[in-house]
């Protein structure tokens, strides 16, 4: 699944991602003055709002897709963070040179999740932190959930990302222990953005890689179909629109 645009992505779904990554901070809760690595960073949509909140001594961003660490590189609130092209499982930074290590939005994307839990493990100093966030997907936690079940009853399921598995709160916790992590807590959270009607939020929905590889092999009349299943789903009449999405959320201490 390719990230090719960063602006399409903002309106999709970085300003989702914003919504989890400021209560996320606070439950991390870790001081400023500290040395970060943001993995799988995409467009910087979280990595923003780290820099805002925590007054970070350095930040490094890791994603693959150039075209996201294009838009990364010109958002006003991330001048000073260091964009590198790199993947989570062989990340280009060196052993122990950080205080934290986090993925936002990322984990479920990656083939072999353990690997990039190990890379965040070696990153970070002794006594650092790892951490994630991620929709709960096989809960039913997308923001894109409604358009999710709509193909899918239409018989055009959307492709999922390789690793969803790793999303549920248990298996993210298995997998940070089972990388040696001590202090393992995971928690969830409830965000909800607002939209000017349904036409803003099918907007968004058309955007995505995953919907964009699926809108173009259909006829016109199937996409009409998936989404006025969508709108049904939704609830969503002709003024504004709320739309719900939940995250879990995992963190551990580097011995
Ligand atoms: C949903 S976006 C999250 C971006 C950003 N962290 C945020 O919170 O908005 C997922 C990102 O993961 C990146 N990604 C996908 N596979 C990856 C991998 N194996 N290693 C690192 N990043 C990856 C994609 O390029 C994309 O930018």
């Amino acid at each position: 699944m390719r990230f090719d645009d960063g602006a399409s992505y903002e309106q999709m779904m970085g300003r989702w991602s914003a919504l989890v990554g400021a209560p996320f901070l606070d439950w991390l809760a870790l001081p400023a003055g500290l040395d970060w690595v943001d993995v799988g960073c995409g467009n910087g949509a979280f990595t923003e709002t780290l820099v805002a909140r925590q007054q970070p001594a350095s930040v490094v961003g890791v994603d693959p897709s150039p075209a996201q660490l294009d838009y990364a590189r010109q958002r006003p609130g991330t001048a000073g963070v260091r964009w590198l092209e790199g993947d989570a499982m062989a990340l280009p930074v060196a052993d122990a040179g950080a205080d934290v290590a986090l993925m936002a939005l990322v984990l479920f994307f990656v083939p072999e999740p353990a690997r990039a839990v190990a890379e965040m493990v070696r990153a970070v100093r002794p006594g650092g932190t790892v951490a994630a966030y991620h929709w709960d997907l096989d809960g039913g936690g997308s923001p894109m959930q409604a358009l999710l079940d709509a193909a899918a009853a239409e018989q055009q399921p959307m492709a999922q990302p390789s690793s969803v598995w790793a999303a549920a709160q248990d298996a993210s916790e298995r997998l940070w222990r089972e990388a040696g992590l001590l202090d393992v807590q995971s928690t969830r959270f409830d965000v909800q953005r607002r939209f000017e009607d349904f036409d803003a939020w099918w907007a968004t929905a058309l955007v995505s890689p995953r919907s964009k590889a699926l809108f173009a092999t259909l006829a016109p009349e199937a996409t009409a179909r998936i989404r006025e299943r969508a709108r049904a789903a939704l609830g969503a009449g002709d003024g504004e629109l709320v739309v719900r999405a939940n995250a879990n959320a995992v963190k551990g201490r580097k011995a």
